[in-house]
């Protein structure tokens, strides 16, 4: 029998938000509860994922424009990938929850370059797939910055409290920009993980029993 199509659900936030703690914290408790979850991110994991996370580590240097067009293709490829792209995993009735996807791009690359330039250079990946929810977890940039700098002694290029801010107004330009279109909620981060848990699930389950 052909299973229902699944929903996308994609976490958005600044470095810090508490996303990686919270799509996990989700899709375990969905998954206990039984529900067909395929819990996923960016950058993936696949080859073009993998080489992006090797330029930040090993700060190879490429160009701002080069670097936002690798997060396109590795989006392409989170789509599209014939063995565990989203659209396969929803075709087979997974809800997929990714802990970013194309606002991120916005935001990020959007910090530096026209904003209109970014979302122009992912219009394929929202003509394939547009989340059925962007949750955006949000906290203050010193907020992030702390907690990002609380834990790690390396500090990756996007990460200095100056860039975090200027992520943090690209990605409200970005919403405010995007509104009609696209279907945005925002979390107040800045609690305990648990409350913060809480409204992720709500949210959630709301979305997976819409029609
Ligand atoms: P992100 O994936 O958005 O960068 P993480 O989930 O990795 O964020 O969280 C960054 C750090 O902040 C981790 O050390 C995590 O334990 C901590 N953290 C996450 N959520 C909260 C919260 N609600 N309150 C305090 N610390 C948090
Ligand atoms: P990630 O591994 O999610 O970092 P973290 O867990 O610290 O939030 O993402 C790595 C970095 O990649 C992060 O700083 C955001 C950046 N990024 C972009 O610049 N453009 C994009 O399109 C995406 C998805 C991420």
């Amino acid at each position: 029998m052909q299973s229902k199509r699944g929903k996308f659900i994609a976490v958005e936030g600044i470095d810090g938000s508490g996303k990686s703690t919270q799509v996990a914290k989700l899709c375990s408790r969905l998954k206990a509860e039984g529900h067909k979850i395929y819990p996923t991110f960016e950058p993936t994991n696949g080859p073009i994922g993998s080489l992006i996370r090797q330029m930040f580590s090993t700060r190879i240097t490429a160009d701002d424009k080069t670097i936002a067009a690798l997060f396109v293709a590795d989006r392409l490829d989170h789509l599209q990938n014939p063995v565990n792209g989203i659209l396969k995993k929803l075709e087979e009735g997974y809800t997929v929850i990714t802990d970013r996807y194309y606002f991120s791009s916005y935001a990020y690359h959007g910090a530096h370059m026209p904003l209109d330039w970014v979302i122009q250079s992912n219009v394929l990946s929202a003509e394939l797939l547009r989340p059925d929810l962007n949750i955006f977890i949000d906290i203050p940039p010193q907020v992030g910055f702390e907690r990002v700098h609380a834990n790690r002694a390396d500090v990756e290029i996007y990460e200095t409290l100056e860039n975090i801010k200027k992520v943090y107004d690209t990605y409200h330009k970005a919403f405010d920009l995007l509104k009609e279109e696209e279907k945005i909620v925002f979390v107040e981060g800045n609690r305990s993980m648990e409350e913060v848990a809480t409204d992720l699930y709500e949210l959630s389950v709301k979305c997976m029993t819409e029609a």
